[in-house]
């Protein structure tokens, strides 16, 4: 009923909204009164933790986005090397574990078989498995050595949403925790980062005030065949997320690049008034921001029709965006929390446009309990 849905017409619509808090409840007591970051309920001794040299993600479908994002985060922030699987490619491998490996399996539901059976290989292998999981009990963490809850609350819309910015908030801490224990270069920033993540909620809310900016746009796509997403760094993942949102929801063929790769192939899809969600890094002193600005200009001169998620104050980006969604500035490894949000919204709302069942979308199941 719509009672349940806080007044929306769909669970997932409610669940996008319920961001903010989701983000700010994943958040809650993982600071000691001196400051220090804590991940007591994880059960990995932090001796345990400062053995790990290599750590592995395994995952499926958003969860596996999520991971990616991880990966940015976790290699920066404490020189560990990270890999990032696909649940059910990773254990018809042969993949190479060990004692000293971790393997970190994301699941909102924490029933997906394939990652349910990657977990148990990997056991059989000696390594330590760590759970990022929403569901209390449920079968992957009950199945590993450690677990780190995300606090989304019961996500119901099949498409997963605060399923996702919980996981990066988990994945955060993650790597922050480990940055503090094996006492890396980084660990000086802990409280910097912490306190930025801390102000995402009040971000992430901001964003959700421009929605029907967002609606009116997806209500003009409702002839669209075919759409691109473009990110680089941590925005990657985000575009792969946005174009899995809106196959799974609007049924569209989509795909997100990595806006490097353009060049190497992809470009040969733009065409007149292809539309194309660019997810533009925040101003930096690395040129990410800047290259991903000239793979914009390239597209656009191609014919599409460029869609920017850019900062507040970016105007650089003003001359080749033929529509600007703007986002509050962050620092780049956390701009995922906020702009995927746009795109959330954008798949939702397209998918009602058009008629589809945002809640139970064709073909697919909230958790897949078979390989
Ligand atoms: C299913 C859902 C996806 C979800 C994936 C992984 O395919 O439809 O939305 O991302 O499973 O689910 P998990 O519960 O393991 O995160």
């Amino acid at each position: 009923s719509a009672a349940e849905k806080d007044g929306h017409d769909w669970f997932m619509r409610k669940e996008i909204f319920e961001q903010p808090r989701a983000v700010a409840d994943s958040l809650i007591g993982r600071r000691t009164a001196a400051g220090k970051l804590q991940l007591d309920e994880m059960r990995l001794a932090d001796e345990e933790l400062r053995d790990i040299d290599k750590i592995i993600i395994i995952a499926c479908g958003t969860s596996f986005y999520a991971g990616m994002v991880a990966k940015y985060a976790i290699e920066h922030w404490t020189r560990t090397p990270v890999e990032v699987e696909l649940a059910s490619e990773f254990r018809y491998r042969d993949p190479i574990i060990d004692a000293t490996t971790l393997i970190v399996a994301i699941s909102q539901s924490g029933e997906t078989a394939d990652t349910l059976q990657a977990i148990r290989h990997a056991r059989s292998q000696k390594a330590k498995v760590l759970a990022i999981c929403n569901t209390n009990g449920s079968s992957i963490p009950r199945e590993s050595d450690a677990v780190i809850y995300t606090h989304a609350g019961p996500e119901i819309g099949v498409a997963s949403t605060k399923g996702f910015l919980t996981q990066l908030v988990a994945c955060y801490l993650l790597a922050l925790y480990m940055a503090q224990v094996k006492g890396t270069r980084f660990g000086d920033e802990i409280d910097e980062v912490m306190r930025q993540l801390e102000a995402m909620p009040d971000h992430i809310d901001k964003v959700l005030q421009g929605a029907e900016q967002v609606y009116e746009l997806a209500r003009s796509h409702v002839g669209s065949r075919s759409v691109l997403f473009l990110g680089r760094h941590a925005g990657y993942p985000v575009a792969l997320e946005g174009a899995l949102k809106l196959k799974e929801l609007a049924y569209i063929h989509a795909e997100g690049f990595a806006a490097g790769e353009l060049k190497h192939g992809p470009i040969a899809l733009v065409e007149d008034g292809l539309p194309v969600l660019c997810v533009v890094p925040p101003r930096g002193r690395d040129h990410l921001h800047d290259k991903m600005v000239s793979g914009i200009q390239e597209v656009r001169a191609r014919g599409a029709h460029t869609i920017c998620l850019a900062e507040e104050g970016d105007t650089s980006i003003e001359p080749y965006a033929d529509h600007l969604i703007r986002l509050p500035g962050v620092p780049v490894l956390l701009q995922p929390l906020v702009a995927i949000v746009p795109l959330q919204l954008f798949a939702c709302e397209l998918a009602t446009a058009l008629g589809h069942d945002v809640d139970q979308p064709r073909n697919l199941a909230k958790s897949v309990t078979v390989e």
